[in-house]
């Protein structure tokens, strides 16, 4: 699927999603605007849930909130009965603010502040996946100060490098995250963890990167994971019996992606468990993932209104929309790919069923990010569909924001029927990685994010307003600073 699950063509011409028309949505919550469908959302986690109940070994599944975290989005992911992972004290706060239960949290990140590592540890967060020495031995000291003992798995760096953007890569043995096997430091952070009296080693985490579409890779990882435990084990005389093998699952982004199924996934992980566990002599009774784009990822659209058109005879065309990089950082920063359509004339598509987008005839969009005709008049036998409401060639466009910059391009190639000042363009799995990743770049306050579900919407998050991006700021010469000041005490410095 590209588009939620819900996505359908009305027969006026316009796209709805969870049963909501997108000019409506629109006319309320104006654009640029994130919609979220909550039952692509119920139908990831459920797939989930009941694709990894093997029965003879046990699971959990973890949301990873960096994907996208709201309160509501928490909640959500509460009440279908997933834990959650964080990796900040700001996600940590946003799912404790849900009602998430501490128990169920999973707080992840290689930099851990002492102040984050209390408020966990004051909060009772389930468990810590440490990733360094430094956090381990601070860990430590602070659960000894409370008189607590914490659960941690401790993040290995396999060696296993997922085909993937190189930024989206963790598990090579050169990565920030984790600690090396490598050297032998993840052994030694076994020792360590295993001489803290304050901690408690429950299983081995590693997460080798995001956007995989080749899933045999976790055959690996789990042969590695294993195989560690299994050296652990004997050498230190405990039993780990948990393995966290991260999140990671690809979605599709555009119609040539053909990323591999939640079941596909849950097949694999299970024969590899099976299979090495044998092999290294190990009983593995829990296994827990961390999906994040999965989840998320194509049950999220972004509704932009077109503004100005510049055509660019032989050379280029623009379609300048109301947003971009602030909300959309993906493309520049991973040369993402993403299709779109434009949502309030569709007359150019026959339907939308399970999320895949089927044109009329004359009108595929096919190698929308390769095709470079600069001849449009060639496209015009392309529009012989005498049955399509209007004509027009399809015309190759970039879809262009409206920051300062040169590189604020959504999609450098797509072919589309003649788009006009004011329709809406929809660009399809932006649940991931685009609301968490955007900023306020240029002054542009953040969007609004909208949830649909059966013909009614809710507001999730709203729009940003102007005052909200001056709200702290302080004037010229308004908030002094000194050093002998009693300002200078340490509630009023961040
Ligand atoms: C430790 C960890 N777990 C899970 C995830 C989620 O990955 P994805 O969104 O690809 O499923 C990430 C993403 O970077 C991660 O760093």
């Amino acid at each position: 699927m590209l588009l939620p699950i819900t996505a359908k063509k009305t027969n006026d011409d316009v796209i709805e999603i969870g049963g909501c028309k997108l000019t409506e949505l629109r006319n309320v919550f104006k654009t640029p605007l994130y919609i979220i469908d909550i039952e692509t959302i119920k139908k990831q986690c459920n797939e989930y849930l009941e694709s990894f109940n093997y029965g003879d070994i046990q699971s959990e599944i973890i949301y990873a909130s960096k994907a996208f975290c709201t309160v509501a989005m928490c909640q959500l992911i509460k009440q279908l009965g997933l834990s959650i992972d964080v990796s900040t004290g700001g996600e940590l706060f946003i799912a404790l603010r849900s009602g998430f239960e501490p128990e169920k949290i999973y707080f992840h990140g290689n930099n851990k502040s002492e102040d984050e590592i209390k408020f966990a540890l004051d909060y009772k967060v389930g468990t810590f996946i440490v990733d360094n020495f430094d956090e381990l031995e601070t860990l430590n000291q602070l659960a000894y100060q409370r008189n607590i003992k914490q659960k941690i798995m401790l993040r290995i760096t396999p060696g296993i490098k997922a085909h993937t953007h190189k930024y989206i890569q963790t598990g090579a043995i050169e990565s920030k995250f984790g600690f090396g096997l490598y050297g032998g430091y993840a052994h030694e952070a076994v020792n360590k963890a295993l001489s803290f009296e304050n901690i408690e080693l429950i299983g081995i985490h590693a997460h080798i990167g995001s956007q995989i579409f080749n899933i045999e890779v976790y055959d690996k990882l789990i042969d590695t994971m294993i195989s560690f435990i299994s050296e652990i084990n004997n050498k230190e005389k405990i039993t780990i019996d948990k393995i966290n093998i991260g999140g990671g699952l690809g979605i599709k982004y555009t119609s040539e992606d053909k990323p591999a199924t939640i079941k596909q996934l849950s097949e694999v992980v299970y024969k590899a468990i099976k299979k090495y566990s044998e092999k290294h002599k190990v009983s593995i009774n829990k296994v827990y993932l961390e999906p994040g784009r999965s989840i998320i990822g194509n049950a999220g659209v972004t509704l932009y209104e077109v503004g100005n058109i510049k055509y660019i005879p032989q050379l280029k065309n623009y379609i300048a929309i109301d947003g971009g990089i602030s909300d959309n950082i993906r493309p520049v920063l991973y040369q993402a790919k993403y299709e779109a359509w434009i949502a309030n004339r569709s007359y150019y598509i026959d339907s939308i069923r399970d999320g895949d987008v089927i044109v009329n005839e004359g009108y595929e969009i096919k190698d929308n990010n390769k095709n470079n005709n600069k001849n449009y008049n060639n496209n015009s036998e392309k529009n012989s569909d005498k049955n399509n409401k209007e004509e027009g060639s399809l015309i190759n466009y970039s879809i262009v924001g409206k920051h300062c910059e040169s590189g604020d391009v959504i999609i450098e190639d797509i072919l589309l029927p003649e788009v006009k000042k004011g329709d809406l363009i929809l660009v399809g799995s932006t649940g991931a990685y685009c609301y968490s990743m955007s900023s306020n770049y240029n002054g542009q306050p953040k969007n609004a994010v909208v949830a649909v579900e059966n013909g009614k919407c809710w507001l999730w998050v709203e729009r940003q307003s102007y005052e909200d991006l001056v709200s702290k700021d302080k004037k010229l010469y308004e908030y002094e600073f000194c050093k002998h000041d009693s300002l200078f005490d340490e509630k009023n410095v961040y």
